[in-house]
């Protein structure tokens, strides 16, 4: 029952030492920090054997893993071969299951973990961004969005950027151009952005779903909690310094606050140790045109950008 995690940099430990020593979690966390300046970007984990030890090794992206300790291993006798930890829930025990959850989630980082540690270089991020929309997102069929879509919507911007948008789900033109925030919510964002002072491409734009669900209908919660992985990890690699939230399922995801948007919005939260804004999304914008809501996103926005230092459109 060896325990072997990523075969990085702390080899192989008899969980029951190190359970008796009360350093498992510790000891997985400070390995983890290692591998994920390194590059890390997912850990599938794996329960082996009736007493459930733990294999895991990183996934495509992550680096550092390599080394002797795996060769040793030989992780690709207990390893089936497409690397995707989704694909090897089949089989286990509801409890085995449940352990591996909450070893995977403390592996990540754990949901409230801060993202700590150096960011990665402008190169690294480009190429984990890029491997997880190639290799992931576009063939992903982890919720029923998937059968309806045209193209998923992965979100583009700056890999570096200080601010990132998130929005609800694709919607019409978002699906025929596989681009976020393109259609008339899209125009709204971009008028937003540029009074910010900034363009397009220097901020990053995501949503909670990739995938839009028919109808323009707001995601269900099935379906956020499938995606979310995925906007999660495009969090930890651009790391930026604000999240500007666009209306309520983005903002209740990330404040996990099951109020309203007029409670939620106007203050600093945080998550993981970024501060968050929340705002009113566009299409509310666009659907509510009055003087007051106009107002209270600006003022909003205007917190972000003194956060940043941002002075605003030239005029
Ligand atoms: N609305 C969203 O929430 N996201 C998009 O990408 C487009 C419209
Ligand atoms: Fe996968 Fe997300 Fe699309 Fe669902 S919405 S199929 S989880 S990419």
């Amino acid at each position: 029952m060896a325990l072997e995690v990523g075969a990085g940099g702390f080899g192989f430990y008899d969980p029951r030492t190190m359970e008796k020593e009360g350093c498992i979690q510790g000891r997985i966390r400070l390995w983890l920090q290692g591998e994920r300046a390194m590059g890390l970007s997912t850990l599938p984990v794996r329960m082996v054997g009736a007493g459930g030890g733990f294999v895991a090794a990183a996934a495509a992206g992550g680096r550092g893993a390599g080394g002797k300790a795996r060769e040793t291993a030989k992780p690709q006798e207990l390893w089936p071969s497409g690397e995707d930890s989704r694909e090897m829930a089949g089989g286990e025990s509801k409890g085995a299951a449940e352990a591996k959850k909450a070893v995977v989630s403390m592996l990540v980082g754990g949901a409230d973990e801060p993202i700590s540690g150096p960011g990665l270089r402008r190169e690294e991020r480009i190429r984990l961004l890029s491997a997880m929309d190639e290799k992931e997102v576009r063939g992903c069929r982890q919720c029923g969005l998937s059968e309806s879509r045209t193209h998923t919507v992965f979100g583009e911007g700056d890999p570096e950027a200080a601010i990132f948008f998130i929005g609800e789900g694709p919607g019409e033109s978002e699906d025929l151009s596989g681009r976020p925030f393109v259609g008339r919510a899209g125009q709204k964002l971009d008028e937003m952005i540029a009074a910010m002072g900034l363009r397009r491409d220097e901020v990053f734009i995501a949503n909670i779903v990739k995938c839009r669900p028919p109808g323009n209908r707001a995601p269900a919660p099935e379906e956020t909690g499938a995606c979310t992985g995925y906007l999660v990890r495009q969090l930890e690699i651009v790391r930026p310094k604000v999240i500007v939230t666009l209306g309520l399922p983005a903002t209740r995801y990330i404040t996990k606050l099951e109020l309203s948007m007029g409670r939620m919005r106007g203050q600093w939260h945080t998550w993981r140790g970024i501060k968050v804004m929340p705002t009113y999304h566009p299409s509310y914008i666009l659907r509510n045109y009055s003087r007051e809501i106009r107002k209270a996103v600006w003022s909003d926005l205007q917190q972000v950008m003194s956060e940043l230092g941002l002075k605003g459109k030239k005029v």
